[in-house]
């Protein structure tokens, strides 16, 4: 491995080796919550001449790293990411691109603060920021080289349908597990993109997610896990970062950081990924503070917020809470339901680097209720923006948690998943 790079297990310092060293070599072991990281010497400045993601923030991709590592060139790397990103136009009808930052100045008046901004996932690749996740992924993969193998996601919906694009566009073969309810649509969609579609029924005396347990059965028996969960897949957290890093660069481009970011809360991978890239930027020099980030579940499912509440009883730091995991987190015992059902997760599984970055920063857990869902989704509609319920669960989570913010504050949201009841 390129000594530039470091990946290693956060709950108990293992290093994962070979070709695909996405997991921890531990993993399943001991009461340990094992999640590979990647650690960097240096912040890298981002290469200006690319809009391009992947391209712009490449230096601080393990990905480019490992390929540095095994011989490549910086252009062999560059024709490779866009090579990759074509086969994804061709597949989605475009590739990856800036997302947009857009003002959402009726809920700013809503809220009674000064100004809500939103960071626009909703038209990124298959209408999500999943695919972001899995083309870092993907990048892995392609510097890995090696025989195709099957690939595995268990999602019903964005996770899912991103993957399948990605996958297509690598040429791999992919299997989903999706259980009894996923939306026609979803299903029709995975199938026209040649994913192989498991359905998976709940059975009452086993917690937790069927289609998480048979997604774990297949990665057993060889399949490479092509998902956005930490735990089973360290490295797909870092193409979520690009997200963070745009955003940072925004925020020194205009001068003004926002006091309170709200992330709406699933497996937290997304969270995770966005909170790591901030705070890099920030210990990095690029922005001179953090907005407070709060994560926002609903009150059908906040294992989360659990966790939260655990760890602030107990004034144990986190890292002791990584090799205490079962205290922390476990999966929700009742089916939960909610207009938001995209993070109705019955586990946070990144919960641990969610934690600390709420510590880090001051924020808290907040519970969108279910009249603020559909709010926040209308608001932003009249914003132009087509999101989802589950895509505007972090706006939601402001109108639950107006008591923490002051008339002069700026705030922060994601708009994350398109909405695909409009036509
Ligand atoms: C639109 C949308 N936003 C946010 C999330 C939450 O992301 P994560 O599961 O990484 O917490 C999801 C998860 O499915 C999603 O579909």
């Amino acid at each position: 491995m390129d000594p530039g790079v470091r990946l290693r297990c956060f709950g108990c310092g293992a290093e994962p080796e070979g070709p695909h060293p996405f997991a921890c070599p531990n993993r399943g072991q001991g009461d340990v919550d094992h999640v590979v990281r990647r650690e960097l010497p240096a912040f890298a400045p981002p290469d200006r001449q690319f809009n391009h993601p992947f391209l712009r923030y490449r230096h601080r991709l393990a990905s480019w790293h490992r390929a540095q590592a095994n011989g490549w060139s910086d252009e062999e790397f560059v024709n490779g990411v866009m090579r990759l990103d074509h086969a994804v136009a061709a597949v989605d009808g475009a590739g990856f691109q800036p997302s947009p930052v857009v003002g959402l100045a009726m809920a700013a008046t809503a809220l009674g603060v000064r100004e809500v901004e939103a960071l626009v996932t909703a038209d990124d690749v298959s209408g999500s920021h999943k695919a972001r996740h899995l083309f870092g992924v993907a990048l892995h993969l392609m510097v890995a080289g090696g025989p195709k193998r099957e690939l595995a996601i268990a999602s019903c919906g964005n996770a899912a349908l991103a993957a399948a694009v990605v996958a297509r566009a690598l040429e791999w073969p992919l299997r989903v597990f999706i259980p009894t309810d996923a939306p026609a649509t979803v299903v029709a969609r995975l199938h026209a993109l040649q994913a192989q579609v498991q359905i998976c029924e709940r059975d009452p005396k086993v917690p937790g997610d069927p289609t998480y347990h048979a997604f774990r059965a297949a990665v057993d028996g060889g399949a490479l896990p092509f998902c956005c969960q930490g735990p089973d897949n360290g490295l797909t957290i870092e193409g979520g970062m690009t997200l963070g890093y745009r955003w940072a660069e925004y925020w020194a481009s205009r001068g003004q950081v926002p006091d309170h970011l709200l992330i709406q809360v699933g497996g937290g991978a997304l969270g995770s990924a966005i909170g790591a890239a901030l705070r890099e930027a920030h210990a990095a020099g690029c922005i001179p503070r953090l907005p407070r980030i709060h994560v926002v579940q609903t009150h059908g499912a906040f294992p989360m917020k659990r966790a939260l509440e655990r760890l602030a009883g107990r004034g144990w730091g986190v890292a002791a809470a990584a090799r205490q995991r079962s205290a922390y987190m476990w999966p929700w015992e009742t089916p939960p339901e909610s207009l938001a059902h995209g993070i109705l997760d019955d586990e946070t599984y990144d919960w641990v680097a969610l934690a600390e970055h709420v510590l880090a920063t001051h924020g808290q857990a907040v519970l969108a209720a279910e009249p603020p869902l559909r709010r926040a989704q209308a608001l932003a509609k009249l914003a132009g923006v087509q999101s989802c319920v589950t895509g505007a669960a972090g706006l939601a989570g402001a109108f639950s948690a107006a008591h923490l913010f002051a008339p002069t504050d700026h705030l922060a949201v994601i708009l994350s998943g398109h909405d695909r009841s409009d036509p």
